[in-house]
């Protein structure tokens, strides 16, 4: 991040405060439909042409160490195994045994030599081959060769990992760009998942990606927390290619006094950011990252149904090698500052999908600010097909003029 970015930064930042509406080229927005929260058939084609299609992450390098060692998701269309392999290669398999579909893995994370079937014991190995089958003189023309765990495209960027059901999907970078050049300091900084875990949300997988699309809500949600650090009205958005988009906001000097400042820098992580700009990446369709130089989590939401959202909360930290953590005290403090924070976002989701649910408010009305909201709409119809999107919920790409086409340099 040079010179030249922060100088086109600020000169955006300022018009964005300047402005006293949106630019005039900018559309008159009609209200998002509400089935799109609610409607059953529309959640089925969001998971089959956006979570089937999508790259969707998966996992960290740091969380599968060594041959054997192994990670489960969740995925909408069900469990995925990550797995390590003797030749150091991260694979992907659905957790379902070829035999009767029992799992091959029931932890959430570990380490095993073979991944053995908790039913009858049908044994693979690291690449998904099927090596043992108890009495297989019972199964007639069994071929094992054609019994392997099902694999899933796996492949990485920096030290992530990321899956796709999609065998015509193209390549990893060119789905995550220009997300992926925006974000190579930080893909090629040496990392560590510092803290993981999941928090169920009962409200539609949307309405709680969209709490953190837009910073309006910070001074009446955050008032005390967020709402102190940040130039809001400064805000800078840029909408991407393929769903991706991004949000700069300045960051108010002298607002930072809390423990982070002690945090080890991330190697390679500009420390202008989130010292003079707060930058949350969203790479579509469910992961959003506000970056901070002295560590960062994701947010990865992962739809359970059409009313019940995972959020998995990930957080990377620099990565201290052989030693100690350190700072645990110091983390444990952050990390709970922000679970306040997340509380204050939790606070509206449920009462907003029983809204939508009672079609209490007619329809959901989106502002210049908070136009990332459009983008993702926009974009799972892109993925889904016009024409297959019932014509009430149809969500038009008013805003493909506003794509950014080239990547901004970072
Ligand atoms: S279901 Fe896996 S061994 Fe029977
Ligand atoms: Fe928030």
């Amino acid at each position: 991040m040079d010179e030249s970015y922060l100088a086109e930064f600020r000169a955006r930042s300022e018009a964005e405060s300047a402005r006293v509406g949106p630019p005039e080229s900018f559309p008159l927005l009609p209200d998002l439909p509400l089935g799109r929260y609610t409607d059953p058939e529309f959640f089925d084609l969001e998971m089959e042409a956006v979570f089937g299609r999508a790259w969707l992450y998966a996992g960290h390098a740091s969380e599968l160490v060594g041959p054997g060692s192994y990670k489960v998701i969740g995925l909408p269309a069900g469990e995925v195994v990550l797995v390590r392999g003797d030749d150091g290669v991260v694979r992907a398999f659905r957790n379902a045994c070829r035999h009767r579909g029992a799992p091959v893995v029931r932890s959430a994370q570990g380490h095993t030599r073979l991944l053995v079937c908790g039913y009858h014991s049908w044994t693979y190995d690291l690449t998904g081959q099927l090596v043992r089958v108890p009495e297989e003189r019972d199964f007639l023309g069994l071929c094992k060769d054609d019994r392997g765990l099902v694999s899933l495209r796996c492949e990485s960027w920096g030290g992530w990992y990321f899956v796709t059901l999609d065998p015509s999907a193209p390549g990893l970078l060119d789905w995550l760009e220009p997300v992926a050049s925006l974000l190579a300091d930080v893909a090629r900084s040496p990392l560590r998942v510092i803290d993981s875990k999941a928090v169920e949300v009962e409200c539609n997988w949307k309405i709680l990606a969209e709490g953190f699309l837009e910073v309006y809500h910070a001074r009446t949600v955050h008032p005390t927390t967020v709402a102190p650090t940040l130039d809001t009205r400064g805000t800078v958005i840029s909408l991407f290619e393929r769903g991706h988009q991004n949000m700069l906001s300045p960051v108010n000097t002298g607002s930072r006094g809390d423990s982070r400042e002690s945090l080890a820098t991330i190697e390679h992580v500009p420390a202008v950011l989130r010292e003079q700009i707060q930058a949350a990446h969203g790479i579509f369709p469910n992961l959003i990252t506000p970056l901070d130089a002295r560590g960062f989590p994701f947010l990865v939401f992962w739809p359970t149904g059409v009313a019940q959202t995972r959020l998995e909360i990930v957080w990377f930290a620099a990565d201290w090698g052989d030693g100690t953590m350190p700072g645990p005290e110091l983390w444990q403090r952050r990390l709970s500052r922000f679970d306040s924070i997340m509380e204050e976002d939790y606070r509206n989701l449920a009462h907003i999908q029983r809204s939508m649910q009672s079609a209490a408010h007619g329809g959901q009305v989106i502002g210049y600010q908070e136009r990332r909201i459009w983008h993702l709409h926009a974009w799972i119809d892109r993925m889904i097909g016009e024409s297959r999107v019932p014509a009430a919920l149809r969500v038009p790409d008013a805003l493909a003029g506003w794509v950014e086409r080239m990547p901004v340099q970072a």
